[in-house]
């Protein structure tokens, strides 16, 4: 047994795994910048009342899920009650939203233009209970547009989200939209919640008994199974929206349906984070079991503001790429294994120890000219450097001994017909690329 285990809720991504990663992220920056969306790139942590303050002090994230530590004794997760509002402490990043926003703010990016589109993919980190899709570090991949209130770039991100699906090869997914209002809406839809959850609040769990106090919205959020049944009977939202509001998500329907989106409204969908407006939407797939969203989002047209700039309509989705990854294995298995996984050509192999250095140098010039080559570090035998190359799925072995070194030649070895032939070693780079 090994003496140390990785942390409960991260994973190692061993080499094996790593193209189907790398399929992933670099089909995601080919399309986004297509579209127009540049990358952005912000630290692991941030000061923690930027997340405090952008997704709600009464959210699962901010009330049991951030990773917080104090700034100058690196002492992890203190007094929770302390740290709320402090700049002593640091906070690992629960999302990327509230980062992005504070970049866009803190360089001025508005500055050359108030209308920019971004795009990121990194790590995320949650205290939350570990199970199948649901990690304590995973890899979001994100899409935000600042500036704009225009209902077309709530269509657009919609879009994308989905293009990139179906680029990757993923079949079954669902989207479901909604819309929360404004905050002006919300007023009307507080005190009617607070009003039908009045004679129940002590069935409600302890956080959603004080949730009805400070944001009983929050409640409909709750994963708590009683209260997921009590919020499933309240009004929707939907009956509260203003006229700016409900005229906006009617653009968005018809905008869907114009471009042939399918998707099902859901007047209960709500999101675990306080900062939207309006428009809302996940998109679900069926293979992940109970957290079955691949990906979520939608606009925060108060968020800008929230964090010190000027009034700026926003919209953003961010995808998980571990839930991405499951529902790329499960419904798309051909394609998977069709991925370019890059090989190496050539395996050059020593017939003496003398000839290492010679064939050190021989494997740095292949590499010079791009050709993936490798050669043996373990001191193996003639006999089980071939075997090993063999089992390494090498194309071509080349092979050096004394012979070879005086004459400036080498023995290449294909390894699908067997045949060798010694050829000048200036001669090899020509066959292995003509053959790449
Ligand atoms: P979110 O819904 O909290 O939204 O997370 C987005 C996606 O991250 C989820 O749909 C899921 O795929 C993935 N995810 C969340 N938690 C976990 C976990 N514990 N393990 C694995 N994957 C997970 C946000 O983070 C917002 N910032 C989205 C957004 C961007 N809204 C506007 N712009």
């Amino acid at each position: 047994m090994p003496k140390f285990k990785l942390p409960s809720g991260t994973q190692d991504i061993l080499p094996a795994d790593i193209p189907l990663r790398r399929y992933v992220e670099e089909t995601t920056r080919r399309l986004f910048e297509l579209y127009g969306y540049q990358e952005i790139r912000t630290p692991i942590f941030e000061y923690t009342p930027l997340f405090v303050r952008s997704i709600g002090h009464t959210t699962d994230i901010v009330e049991k899920e951030m990773y917080t530590f104090l700034s100058h004794q690196g002492q992890v997760e203190p007094d929770k009650s302390k740290i709320k509002g402090s700049e002593d402490t640091l906070t690992l990043r629960p999302e990327l939203t509230a980062p992005v926003v504070r970049a866009y703010l803190e360089h001025q990016l508005a500055k050359s233009n108030k209308f920019q589109k971004f795009y990121y993919i990194g790590p995320i980190f949650r205290h939350e209970r570990p199970q199948k899709g649901r990690l304590r570090q995973f890899d979001q991949i994100g899409l935000e547009a600042l500036g704009s209130y225009d209902y077309l770039v709530d269509i657009e991100i919609i879009k994308l989200t989905l293009l990139l699906f179906q680029t990757l090869g993923i079949k079954g997914e669902q989207l479901v939209v909604n819309s929360i209002g404004c905050p002006k809406c919300r007023v009307a839809y507080q005190t009617a919640l607070k009003e039908a959850l009045a004679k129940s609040v002590s069935d409600l769990c302890e956080n959603c008994q004080r949730r009805f106090q400070h944001n009983v919205l929050r409640i409909l959020d709750c994963k708590n199974k009683k209260c997921y049944e009590i919020a499933s009977h309240l009004v929707p939202i939907s009956k509260f929206l203003c006229t700016d509001c409900q005229t906006h998500f009617n653009r968005l329907t018809n905008g869907l349906d114009e471009l042939k989106i399918t998707y099902q409204i859901d007047p209960h969908l709500v999101r675990g984070l306080d900062y939207y407006t309006r428009t809302i939407f996940e998109v679900r797939h069926t293979t992940l079991g109970a957290r079955n969203d691949l990906g979520g989002g939608g606009r925060y047209d108060n968020l800008v503001e929230e964090l010190g700039g000027p009034p700026t309509g926003a919209v953003g989705v961010a995808i998980g790429v571990e839930r991405t990854l499951l529902a790329l294995k499960s419904a798309a298995k051909d394609k998977v294994t069709t991925l370019p996984i890059p090989k190496l050509r050539v395996f050059i192999v020593t017939v003496d120890p003398k000839a290492r250095g010679y064939a050190f140098k021989l494997l740095s010039q292949l590499r010079e000219r791009n050709i993936p080559a490798d050669m043996d570090y373990e001191g193996r035998s003639l006999k089980s450097q071939m075997r090993l190359a063999d089992r390494l799925g090498m194309p071509y072995v080349m092979i050096i001994g004394p012979d070879e070194m005086q004459k400036g030649m080498v023995k290449l070895k294909d390894m699908q017909s067997g045949r060798e032939q010694d050829i000048k070693k200036e001669a090899i780079y020509e066959i292995l690329f003509r053959d790449n």
